[in-house]
């Protein structure tokens, strides 16, 4: 029998959290705003079926424009499942650091069967996420020596533990000892590893000065309008302003000023008990899902025990501003941007300075959002950018049905952000953002994750990467599909191509799925293993020439015939809303954390949780450390699978994907 995986459980326990508001959807107007690819893919589609897809070919067929070059002139990989990684061919991709690998100096050597916190405190954490790369001022080469940051999501104790299976869930964590539930905290966070390319390959410099472990327990502080709230008090933190730790850390950004912006995402999960009876906080637990009961901490550190600490969730679910540079630096949670499940905080300059940032709320039916710094970035002089994230403006999108959007800003005292409304200052704006964007009547989206600016073009991408729970009577123009199981990607174009304009037209490049069975609601049991499609877009990244490569999450042999993997993405010209499969990782993995070198000669990737159980194959036995779905990336019949990040180059040099 086949049980839940960690990402299952997570939607079951987000299923408490989801958006309760009475926001109008605008219904039938599924076909009000289609790009006229869409169009043309939906007819396309009727055509297709049986037949083996070459989009751009039928495209150009059904006359869409005159057929251009694609600017990905490599070979498709086939979509496909095995317990390997795949990269298309003429390039290398090459394992370059792996969960329990040193960071710091000193660390022990990995030995998953006697790990401990202290060990694990050392090394590279679990479920590597995002990835940013710093060149290293004054390299010889500034893509080939720099730091490289990485966030660590979560962690699945099933395959990191021996002996122990899922413990979440029917469990109750019964084989949770306070030593395993330590070694989870500090495998959280994040990594800053040297990494230098010898002889055309990626190597981490050992004892690099720059090297640093952050874990659920390293001292941060919270800064911006919200620092100081009573809401954020604590026993062991009276005033409001200390926090330790960062968890669920899932995408992120890196700034023009030399910052890591990591994005704590399902920070539920980590919460248990009951808050005291007529808590002022229940409403806005509940809005989060808090609490979401999939790990065991509260057991051992009451903080995450919602009994003896009411307002610990609410110093969670921040963007964490991180210097990779100073190693001692303190940690940064940016309040004024906002608190909500995060996925990313990809930011770009206004067209006056300002520093925009674009940020998705990862839960079915909420919103995208954008924070406007008040200040200009001062490029000549990093350090006076410090604190240019603890003042500024948030904003959430609103998608009217005729093409056209409005940024609504988040502030208090405008509009329904009131007293009467329960919001007595800004920070309890900025504490129950959800809420506060819920009055102002956002649109409910199809789960956003990253959103990415493209400077090449003025564009903006939104992944959104599904929402099964869509009803045929809440669709709307930008999430126009029922039962949306493959996800989708709306393109916005800024008022101007000014990322700080009010407002903005949009359209939806590309509805994921097979485009034979994408224009209807689409079911995974309809899902066919034929290339030429993806489905989840979830993380993505715009390369120096603006082309747009997009990660998924949540394909499975079971699910739709393939593992996730990279698709590069066509946004203009003939093939614009098609696909291209470029990487694959190993079985039950999910792809993260695409980031390329400023001369995208290195394109970084990250293979989160490899051998993870497929759930939608009835075949598969639920995966542990002893029987895992692969054990990627060493092949060792003695070591689990681990996550790793990967260094994608192509061979011979010159810029991948060429
Ligand atoms: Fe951590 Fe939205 O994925
Ligand atoms: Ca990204
Ligand atoms: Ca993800
Ligand atoms: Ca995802």
């Amino acid at each position: 029998m086949t049980s839940l995986n960690r990402s299952q459980a997570a939607e079951a326990a987000e299923d408490a959290g989801s958006n309760p508001s009475p926001n109008p959807t605008l219904g039938d107007v599924v076909a009000a705003r289609f790009h006229r690819r869409d169009l043309l893919r939906g007819a396309l589609a009727v055509g297709a079926i049986g037949a083996v897809v070459a989009p751009r070919a039928l495209a150009a067929a059904q006359g869409a424009s005159r057929e251009t070059a694609s600017p990905f002139p490599f070979t498709e990989l086939p979509a496909g499942s095995d317990e390997r990684h795949h990269v298309a061919a003429g390039h290398d991709a090459e394992v370059l650091i792996r969960w329990g690998d040193p960071v710091l100096p000193g660390a022990p050597a990995f030995d998953p069967r006697n790990q401990t916190p202290e060990a694990q405190g050392q090394q590279f954490g679990y479920n590597n996420d995002f990835i940013g790369f710093f060149p290293l001022p004054g390299a010889a080469d500034p893509a080939a020596h720099g730091l490289l940051v990485v966030n660590h999501e979560y962690t699945n104790e099933e395959l990191m533990f021996p002996g122990l299976g899922r413990q979440d869930g029917k469990a109750a964590f019964a084989g949770m000892s306070q030593q395993l539930v330590d070694i989870e905290m500090a495998a959280h966070g994040g990594s800053v590893i040297e990494v230098k390319r010898v002889d055309g390959r990626w190597q981490v410099v050992p004892g690099s000065r720059y090297a640093r472990r952050i874990t659920a327990t390293t001292p941060m502080v919270l800064a911006g309008p919200a620092a100081g709230s009573e809401r954020l008090r604590t026993k062991a933190d009276p005033a409001g302003r200390q926090v330790l730790g960062m968890i669920n850390n899932c995408a992120g950004g890196t700034t023009p000023w030399g910052t890591w912006l990591t994005c704590e995402e399902n920070i539920n999960y980590y919460f248990q008990g009951r808050l005291g009876e007529g808590s002022a906080e229940a409403r806005n637990h509940k809005r989060l899902g808090i609490p979401g009961n999939l790990y065991a901490w509260g057991r051992y550190h009451e903080r995450f025990d919602l009994g003896a600490e009411p307002n610990e969730p609410n110093r969670f679910g921040w963007v964490v501003e991180i210097d990779p540079f100073d190693p001692a630096s303190t940690p940064k949670k940016r309040t004024a941007m906002g608190r909500f499940k995060h996925e990313g905080a990809a930011g770009i300059l206004a067209a006056d300075g300002r520093y925009v940032v674009f940020q998705g709320d990862d839960e079915r039916f909420d919103y995208v959002y954008r924070f406007v710094t008040e200040a200009k970035v001062d490029l000549s002089d990093k350090a006076a950018n410090r604190d240019i994230l603890d003042r500024g403006t948030l904003f959430v999108a609103r998608f009217n049905a005729d093409g056209r959007g409005a940024w609504l800003p988040l502030v208090h005292g405008q509009g329904p952000l009131t007293p009467e409304n329960g919001f007595r200052d800004q920070a309890d704006v900025l504490i129950e953002t959800r809420r506060a964007a819920d009055l102002l009547g956002a649109t409910k989206m199809d789960r956003p994750e990253d959103v990415e600016a493209n400077p090449k073009t003025g564009k903006v991408y939104v992944m959104l990467t599904n929402n099964a729970k869509r009803k045929a009577d809440q669709v709307d123009a930008a999430n126009p599909r029922p039962e949306n199981r493959f996800g989708h990607i709306v393109e916005i174009s800024p008022d101007g191509r000014d990322y700080a304009a009010p407002g903005f037209a949009w359209e939806v490049l590309v509805r994921c799925g097979d485009p034979a069975i994408a224009a209807v609601g689409a079911t995974f049991s309809s899902a066919t293993t034929r290339d030429g499609w993806f489905g989840m877009p979830d993380n993505c990244s715009v390369d120096g020439e603006g082309r747009l490569w997009v990660a998924t999450d949540g394909n499975s042999a079971g699910r739709t015939g393939r593992t996730d993997g990279i698709w590069a993405m066509e946004t203009e010209g003939s093939g614009r809303g098609t696909g291209k499969h470029f990487f694959q990782v190993p079985a039950g993995a999910e792809m993260c954390g695409p980031y390329f070198t400023p001369d995208d000669t290195t394109f970084f990737v990250a293979v989160q949780h490899p051998g993870e159980a497929d759930e939608e194959d009835p075949k598969a036995e639920p995966a542990t450390f002893e029987r895992p779905a692969t054990r990627w990336p060493d092949f060792d019949p003695n070591l689990p699978p681990r996550p790793s990040v990967v260094a994608i180059t192509k061979r011979g040099g010159g810029r991948v994907g060429t």
